[in-house]
């Protein structure tokens, strides 16, 4: 297969495993681009590319931008908290003014759930969804698989426990559904409140021990707690959700393996994750930013060849 079955990135709940392996053979190819002198490729020349995000990011919007230019795409960037959408403006209008410039596809972080899905529908361009509220957030998911991959060979069969804030979290609902799809056993563990009632339908089982969860798995998922998606307290306070959900070194070292440590960022060191974990060989997580870069190459080359142009 050389095609996408999609049209779109939307979510991972819409790509088949096909499409999963064509992205990561398609990244194995970028990866080495971008480790080259030169990283850049001329694949794109003819292609413009908006990046709306109308929610705070750091990394993800670096590296889709890093991606975009490596394709030698031309490149236009959109913040909300500089724009019209202040004055009033609706979502459509704010989106077809930027195509009215011919913008070809558009990467979208949003606030509200489903908004790529919405956007898809009303618009003639491309969209990748940068993350769309609580719901999903795809390329973190398919960078986090492809990260799994290149240090342990493959993911199908790996066991792999996300802990944290699953409520608000899009990178766990993401990475549930890519994990799933590709074979591998997923846990989840984190405070009741912050598990939502739902999730054993997705084939998810709930592991309140964090020692015990650790124990089960090959590779753990630290995630941060989302506290600007909460309006009510869902655990006492840092401190104890740091005694009971937090990572540090004597925990590892009480286990009788080697774990993966994995974290999509930003990190708050000290609160879900130690600095000695964070900067420590077992985790991951810088590569997990590297390969971003090759994995977005891969999403956007993939949708760009199913433009009639
Ligand atoms: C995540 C996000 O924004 O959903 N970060 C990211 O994209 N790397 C996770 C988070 O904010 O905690």
């Amino acid at each position: 297969m050389s095609e996408l079955s999609v049209d779109h990135l939307l979510g991972i709940k819409y790509l088949t495993k096909e499409d999963v392996d064509l992205i990561f053979e398609t990244a194995d190819h970028f990866k080495e681009v971008i480790n080259r002198p030169i990283k850049k490729v001329p694949s794109l020349r003819d292609i413009t590319i908006a990046n709306l995000f109308f929610e705070n990011s750091t990394r993800t919007r670096l590296s889709f931008e890093l991606a975009e230019k490596r394709l030698s795409a031309d490149v236009i960037n959109f913040s909300a908290a500089s724009s019209s959408v202040k004055k009033g403006e609706t979502l459509i209008d704010t989106v077809n003014n930027i195509l009215s410039m011919k913008v070809d596809m558009v990467v979208m972080r949003h606030p509200n759930p489903g908004a790529g899905v919405f956007l898809s529908k009303h618009v003639d361009a491309k969209i990748i969804n940068a993350g769309d509220g609580a719901h999903e957030h795809p390329t973190q998911a398919l960078l986090d698989s492809y990260s799994i991959r290149e240090r342990l060979g493959e993911v199908g069969g790996k066991k792999v426990v996300i802990v944290g804030d699953i409520l608000h979290s899009r990178v766990a609902l993401s990475n549930i559904f890519a994990l799933k799809l590709q074979g591998a056993e997923v846990k989840v563990c984190g405070p009741k409140t912050l598990i939502p009632k739902y999730i054993e339908k997705l084939g998810v089982q709930v592991e309140t021990n964090l020692q015990k969860a650790l124990q089960w798995c090959d590779i753990a998922n630290m995630l941060r707690v989302q506290n600007e998606r909460m309006e009510i307290s869902y655990f006492p306070s840092t401190r104890e959700y740091t005694q009971q959900f937090g990572v540090n070194k004597a925990l590892l070292n009480s286990l009788d393996k080697e774990i993966v440590i994995m974290h999509p960022g930003p990190i708050n060191r000290g609160v879900e994750i130690t600095s000695d974990v964070a900067d420590s060989d077992q985790a991951i997580i810088l590569d997990q930013v590297q390969n971003g870069v090759a994995v977005r190459m891969a999403v956007i080359y993939l949708l760009a060849s199913k433009i009639k142009r």
